[in-house]
């Protein structure tokens, strides 16, 4: 994140390591000071061994060199060394596992969370639902604002550049959060320094972590396993907020969902639908569908020659429900409801016969 382009004007990360800064970072968590301080033990220790190691060994280099007329000692074995340089590395290394082992075993321990959010990764946003709590049932996706080109093209380039989501992660101080990660189609992993969490996001796996915030503030990470081309564009950011804000928070979090919700008992239009369809295309399916002068204004990839398939109503549902094997068209079963897939699957075969193509996309 920081000073990485050779040169480069880059800034302090607000509120985060300095571009100068050499060290760890130093987080917001006890687990995040923990490590800290084991990375300060065991640099210790290891220096002190190096300095011990080397300094006898050019020490004897240097002082019983051949033209002071020393000969080499010939010994087959001495029991005192031997049980020295077994039992003081033994002493070392438990004297370094035990902590270690003590920060490990506390990081594992999810009980009793105050909070609890499923955190799901998708090439290449993540999803967050708040399982528990006041906040229970709040659900969002979160996105990098600005589009990647946009980024790659700014000027003047390689300057520190700050990636926003559109939806933080909210979260209170002072409150145990427990993360339940999965992933919906490649693995992903959710890491954010400041709190000392890093948990891979598995697809078909619940994996879980914890953190608590000792201070308010917006904290930011990154995806950190390599989970295709725009790995490097899923930033994590998460907003530490005092009790009653967050309160505020998740209320008119409820609100907007109350709002946004569809009326169950809707009869919907086919104009209503494709108008729907056009914003939920826009919002998850531009990033990989998007108009390349192939096929139909937005065109709808996999593209056969200048044939655009969408294949048979029934087969297209399938795939924008559980993806398709083999490609990077990811399962959205799990992130559009009901309405939104009916909304995107009659926008794309409405644009396909707007497009000249014929009125049955079945029929190539
Ligand atoms: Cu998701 Cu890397």
């Amino acid at each position: 994140l920081i000073g990485s382009v050779a040169g480069a004007q880059v800034q302090d990360m607000p509120g985060g390591p300095k571009v100068n800064q050499l060290n760890l970072h130093e987080g917001v968590t006890a687990i995040s000071r923990d490590i800290m301080w084991l990375h300060w033990m065991l640099l210790t220790i290891c220096i002190v061994i190096f300095i011990g190691v080397f300094g006898v060994m050019f020490y004897s280099i240097w002082a019983h060199r051949k033209s002071r007329g020393h000969k080499a000692a010939t010994f087959h074995e001495h029991l005192g060394v031997e049980v020295a340089w077994t039992v003081i590395p033994f002493i070392i290394v438990i004297a370094m596992a035990l902590p270690a082992t003590k920060t490990v075993v506390a990081m594992k321990d999810t009980s009793s969370a105050d909070v609890t959010v499923k955190v799901t990764g998708y090439q290449w946003k993540w999803g967050y639902e708040y399982l528990d709590g006041s906040a229970a049932g709040i659900k969002f996706l979160s996105t990098l604002s600005t589009p990647r080109a946009q980024i790659e093209n700014r000027e003047p380039k390689g300057e520190f550049y700050l990636m926003e989501v559109d939806n933080h992660l909210v979260v209170p101080v002072n409150k145990k959060v427990r993360v339940v990660l999965t992933a919906a189609d490649v693995i992903h992993s959710w890491m954010i320094p400041d709190f000392g969490v890093k948990q891979d996001a598995i697809p078909g796996f619940l994996r879980d972590a914890w953190f608590n915030a000792d201070k308010p503030g917006i904290y930011r990470g990154q995806c950190a396993e390599l989970c295709g081309k725009d790995h490097a564009f899923m930033p994590i950011v998460v907003e530490v907020l005092a009790q009653a804000d967050y309160d505020k928070w998740v209320e008119d979090q409820k609100k907007k969902m109350a709002a946004n919700a569809d009326d169950p008992n809707k009869e919907w239009t086919e104009a209503e639908l494709v108008a729907r369809g056009e914003k939920v295309f826009a919002a998850n399916c531009v990033a990989c569908h998007q108009a390349n002068g192939k096929g139909i204004p937005g065109s709808f990839p996999p593209l056969d020659g200048d044939k655009v398939v969408l294949g048979p109503k029934a087969e297209q549902i399938n795939t924008v429900l559980k993806g398709k094997p083999g490609t990077a068209m990811a399962a959205f079963g799990g992130q559009l409801n009901d309405v939104e897939i009916a909304a995107v699957i009659s926008y794309t075969r409405h644009a396909w016969s707007n497009a000249g193509k014929g009125q049955d996309p079945t029929v190539l």
